[in-house]
């Protein structure tokens, strides 16, 4: 079963220029759904995790299978003014303006070994504001895992010497 397969092209959305890979498909999918799981599993071997940070919205959906399969937490970074308790925020850059995430400030504790997840590296600004609010809790990722990443875009690279381990590249 090739996974790429199950990813869908859609020309021009959500804006003129834009191609967005589509992963309904493969979620819709059972056989595809448990080999992407059993693949991030492989590619976490034998690391130890206390949490797993997925980002809103489309982070969650692996994020939360994987805390249950790793025996961890699973901890939710959103967008801004969404979480109900006190948090931690970081802004980044987008391609016209900033947008922002947090994080509950009880979510993470000091020596956490965290895994942080989301569905598709771009540019790599919301994984890197992701990265930081986990550090200034002081959590330690020991991966950053994606569906997919978008190999031109060099998202990769504003995440440091981050592990990190995408299952399709594009
Ligand atoms: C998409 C994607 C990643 C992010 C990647 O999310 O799900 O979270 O963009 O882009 P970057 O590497 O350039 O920061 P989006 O903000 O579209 O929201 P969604 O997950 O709620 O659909
Ligand atoms: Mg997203």
């Amino acid at each position: 079963m090739n996974l790429n397969e199950y990813i869908r092209d859609i020309v021009d959305f959500p804006k003129p220029g834009i191609m967005y890979k589509d992963i309904t498909p493969l979620l819709q999918h059972p056989d595809a759904l448990k080999k992407t799981l059993a693949e991030f599993k492989a590619g976490i071997g034998e690391l130890q995790i206390d949490k797993v940070v997925g980002i809103e919205s489309r982070g969650f959906i692996f994020a939360s299978m994987l805390a249950v399969e790793l025996h961890a937490g699973f901890v939710m970074v959103r967008k801004a003014n969404k979480l109900p308790y006190k948090t931690l925020a970081e802004t980044y850059s987008l391609e016209y303006g900033q947008d922002q995430v947090e994080i509950h400030q009880d979510a993470i504790k000091k020596g956490d070994r965290v895994l942080l997840h989301d569905d598709v590296l771009a540019t790599g600004g919301t994984a890197s504001a992701a990265l930081r609010l986990i550090e200034r809790l002081g959590g330690e990722v020991v991966q950053c895992n994606f569906l997919l990443e978008l190999v031109n875009l060099e998202g990769r690279k504003r995440l440091g010497e981050k592990e990190v381990y995408s299952l399709l590249s594009y």
